[in-house]
């Protein structure tokens, strides 16, 4: 008898930025990261589990796609002899586009095929197999605001995220200015793997991230506006140097990117409550006090380039329907 369970995740924004390995095999983070969980861009996933199934199904935003990267996961969840699953996916944003729908996805996938299973339904276990997925999936597990510990182990057991604080601690919004739809030319995953193996900044940019999650978890806890704008604003702009200083170099901004970021700095300068955030992709966003966030949409729908905007509060962690 096929049994099915659907779960909803929303996608998590880095304030402090993850892009590095010490473990490819395991998809073991350089460094820690620190992130928080959007109510309004979501990912729904429904996993039916059935012993007429010869293989896994994926199905996502309603066309058919290469299983392989979600039939890992399965195993490692539910083990190799498990039944096999139809995995049909939406987001309610668009994929693939620096919008952070893997962390979504693979937090929804695990989410929901937990309770297909049967699996211990722990979110720091569930943190690690989604972990290796996409790293960034791991902290989507958990609402507000989030903390990826890099660990020490070599088998990746003390590498998993944790809750730091729900969202109604600080009721931050997030202002996404699209700037591009199209999926990335290069993904997260072969970006880092390019700044790991060729760019002189690379170990700069991972010696510094320990500082920054300090910085970032106290700005955090004390609601401290300025402190947590400078920190984060920082982070991003030193990830994209490592990545620009590789070779050949990783340009994910357009023009319109690099508009969005200098609209953000002249915002605050005039007492604006609002910093920016870069991640692979062309996107930025634009994280603001709820008092600000019409004053940065409307600055930033002004910007030529600027297709789309989205806005949303924090939310909560991954949940079944
Ligand atoms: O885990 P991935 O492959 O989605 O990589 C995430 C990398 C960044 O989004 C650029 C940074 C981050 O911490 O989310």
């Amino acid at each position: 008898m096929a049994k099915s369970a659907t779960a909803r995740a929303g996608a998590n924004i880095a304030l402090v930025k993850y892009w590095g390995k010490r473990d490819s095999r395991l998809n073991l983070p350089a460094a820690g990261s620190l992130s928080i969980t959007l109510a309004g861009l979501e990912t729904v996933t429904t996993v039916a589990a059935s012993p007429d199934l010869k293989a896994d199904e994926l199905i996502l935003d309603g066309s058919s796609q290469d299983a392989g990267p979600i039939s890992k996961v399965l195993d490692l969840l539910a083990g190799p002899q498990r039944r096999r699953c139809r995995v049909d996916s939406s987001n309610n944003f668009p994929t693939g586009s620096g919008l952070a729908s893997s962390a979504s996805g693979y937090a929804a996938l695990v989410f929901a095929a937990a309770q297909v299973f049967d699996c211990n339904p722990d979110r720091r276990w569930l943190s690690i197999i989604a972990r290796q997925g996409s790293g960034s999936a791991a902290r989507s597990l958990f609402g507000g605001f989030c903390e990826m510990r890099a660990g020490q182990r070599s088998d990746g057991s003390d590498c998993y995220a944790e809750a730091l604080f729900e969202a109604e601690h600080w009721p931050l919004e997030v202002v996404v200015a699209v700037t591009d739809r199209a999926r990335k030319d290069v993904s997260s995953r072969d970006g880092m793997n390019r700044t790991m193996a060729t760019s002189p900044y690379y170990q700069a940019w991972v010696d510094t991230v320990a500082g920054d999650l300090d910085l970032a978890r106290t700005a955090i806890a004390r609601r401290d506006f300025e402190a947590l704008a400078a920190v984060a604003e920082s982070s991003a702009l030193k990830m994209h140097a490592s990545a620009l200083a590789a070779s050949p170099g990783l340009l994910y901004w357009k023009p319109a990117t690099i508009a969005c970021l200098h609209a953000v700095r002249e915002l605050r300068s005039a007492g604006i409550p609002v910093f920016f955030t870069i991640d692979a992709g062309p996107q930025v966003k634009a994280i603001c006090l709820p008092e600000a966030s019409a004053r940065v949409t409307e600055a930033l729908s002004a910007i030529p380039g600027v297709v789309e905007l989205l806005q949303t509060p924090l939310g909560a962690g991954a949940r079944l329907v």
